[in-house]
């Protein structure tokens, strides 16, 4: 199945709201625990100084499960979407009127536009961390360039999302099952982000081809990848 692009922007009420109703916390709570095991395996304490941007960051789902997991160390979520942003801060202000993800900030930009120097000089970025993102961008080569752009030497990259399936009838099968549980525009952006996603060896190619030897990609199942380490 060849890949068809979706626009990289989450934009529209109708999709956002289906989007924030959702409860994906399983597999978000598998990449906070990769990312934790990473940590511990390789000796690595987070403290205050340090700094997690969570890139397309939606209504903050995984960006408030690293403030959760690291309460000492700045998070930030950043989206090109005002409709994902307003959502994200209006769960925060709820949040941190009971003392919640207090370490939590968000920030409206397109990864496009932005550069480390401008948005993080305040401090170096030590995880850069994605969830569903890497489809939305309209090629390989630029998810790439936005993470090169934005990780210095010690930067510690975690990016999971869908992997491409093999053909339709598998897209058209993992569709149906979306459609039991979840609502009919949930349902198509999935399909849409199915088939807009890349597969294993088209990142694995393009991490050779860039020379990234500090860089993997794993199956995490037959549905998701991971893609991490230093740029
Ligand atoms: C499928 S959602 C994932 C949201 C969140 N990471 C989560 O796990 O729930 C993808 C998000 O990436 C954002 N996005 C896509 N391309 C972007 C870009 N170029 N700049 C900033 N945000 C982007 C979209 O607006 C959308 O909110």
């Amino acid at each position: 199945m060849d890949r068809e692009p979706e626009p990289e922007l989450m934009n529209k009420k109708s999709q956002v709201k289906a989007y924030c109703a959702a409860d994906f916390s399983l597999g978000e709570n598998n990449l906070i625990k990769f990312i934790s095991n990473y940590l511990k395996i390789n000796n690595i304490n987070l403290s205050k100084n340090d700094l997690i941007v969570d890139l397309g960051c939606g209504p903050g789902n995984i960006s408030e499960k690293l403030s959760e997991r690291w309460p000492d160390v700045n998070v930030l979520g950043v989206d090109g979407s005002q409709e994902m942003i307003r959502e994200a801060e209006s769960r925060l202000f709820k949040n941190k009127i009971v003392n919640k993800y207090r370490n939590l900030n968000y920030l409206c930009s397109d990864i496009r536009k932005i550069s480390s120097h401008e948005i993080f000089s305040r401090k170096k970025i030590t995880l850069l961390v994605s969830n569903s993102l890497i489809h939305h961008i309209n090629h390989i080569d630029n998810f790439f360039k936005f993470i090169i752009n934005l990780s210095n030497k010690e930067t510690i990259n975690f990016h999971k999302d869908l992997i491409r399936p093999k053909d339709q009838e598998t897209a058209l099968k993992l569709r149906d099952k979306c459609s039991q549980k979840f609502s009919s525009i949930l349902t198509n952006d999935y399909y849409a982000s199915l088939k807009a996603s890349y597969r294993k060896n088209e990142v694995q190619e393009k991490i050779l081809e860039l020379n990234l030897n500090s860089m993997n990609v794993i199956e995490e199942t037959k549905e998701y990848l991971i893609v991490y380490g230093k740029v």
